[in-house]
């Protein structure tokens, strides 16, 4: 076991899909009792910025954290928490926003697409963009250096923020001395992006996910509808950029892998393909779809665990804040 600290989230902006299990919730899983802790946490904050109903984001918080516990989030080990009910953490995003330079943040990917797309449509370059957008590094920065978190498993897309806590961290420790731990973004390079319905990467943007949790029934519906080519069952197959291989290869042994590479060259029928793969991911899910549906229906025992877990989170937050709150000369 390592003497370090691992933290991650998933922004309950919709239900959470097989790309953030794959990626995120998955490993994370996996990885719960390699470090000496696991920190957990729903950044519902971080959702206000894309999500502006107050039903769905409830509804969301809720599913989000099902998730987590249906997959065997073990609460006794690791921390699981909403980070609104952390306050120590925006307290610090706000001493962390006074430091960094609004340049780092002009080149923060989302921030900067959304301006270019804006000028590429004639549009004011700022059309459409809220503050939340601008200063999310900043809070996410916040989020880690709280915990003087070691280590962030994220998806290749979410490496950026990781450097831009790193620099932010750099930055106070050195103005006011050392302080935070310069975090580290861990990334599964086995894992892809996965791909969704229509090909391209799965994300709730393009509204071509698979959720984790359906029912039977209805993940073999959603997985017939994966888009394939033409070919004929007969002919000769590309195990290369193939939607149905690359989620396929998610979720199978490396050996069932390598035989299902073998029937793509000796030809095999799209529909087979989308049956194995149905089997698979079901087989994989079933015991806790259970479990997600259980907690689901109890939101008030799922309430309690992640206010327990918001209590243990403080109590390691709350001596990170009051140290940099020193060092910056506020007690
Ligand atoms: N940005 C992450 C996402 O979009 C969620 C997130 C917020 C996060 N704060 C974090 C992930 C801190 C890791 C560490 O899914």
């Amino acid at each position: 076991m390592q003497n370090k600290i691992i933290l991650t989230g998933v922004t309950p902006s919709g239900i959470p899909h097989l790309g953030n299990y794959v990626g995120a919730i998955r490993p994370a899983i996996q990885s719960q009792y390699d470090y000496q802790q696991a920190l957990y946490f729903i950044p519902d904050y971080h959702s206000l910025i894309k999500l502006q109903d107050a039903k769905l984001r409830q509804h969301y918080i809720l599913h989000n954290a099902a998730t987590w516990l249906a997959l065997g989030l073990d609460t006794d080990k690791t921390i699981f928490y909403r980070q609104s009910q952390v306050p120590e953490i925006t307290e610090l995003a706000w001493i962390l926003s006074t430091i960094t330079a609004k340049g780092l943040l002009n080149r923060a990917h989302a921030y900067k697409d959304l301006a270019a797309k804006n000028l590429e449509q004639n549009e004011d370059p700022d059309a459409g963009i809220s503050m939340g957008l601008f200063n999310y590094p900043v809070l996410m920065a916040a989020d880690i250096l709280a915990f003087n978190a070691h280590y962030v498993p994220v998806g290749k897309d979410q490496i950026q923020h990781i450097e831009i806590a790193r620099d932010i961290a750099m930055r106070f420790n050195h103005i006011y001395g050392e302080t935070f731990v310069l975090p580290e973004a861990v990334i599964d390079e086995k894992v892809e992006t996965l791909p969704g319905l229509d090909g391209r990467k799965m994300s709730k943007s393009y509204q071509n996910t698979i959720p984790i949790f359906l029912s039977s029934k209805d993940l073999r519906k959603l997985i017939m509808k994966i888009t394939t080519n033409s070919q004929t069952p007969e002919e000769p197959k590309s195990t290369e950029n193939c939607t149905l291989f690359t989620l396929y290869q998610a979720f199978a042994k490396p050996e069932q892998t390598t035989a299902l590479a073998k029937r793509y060259a000796a030809g095999i029928g799209w529909g087979e393909v989308k049956q194995m793969l149905f089997e698979l991911i079901d087989q994989e899910l079933s015991t806790a779809r259970e479990r997600y549906d259980h907690y689901v229906a109890h939101s008030a025992l799922v309430e309690e665990i992640l206010a327990e877990g918001a209590k243990k989170a403080r109590s390691i937050a709350a001596p990170i804040l009051k140290l940099a709150k020193e060092k910056a000369g506020l007690l």
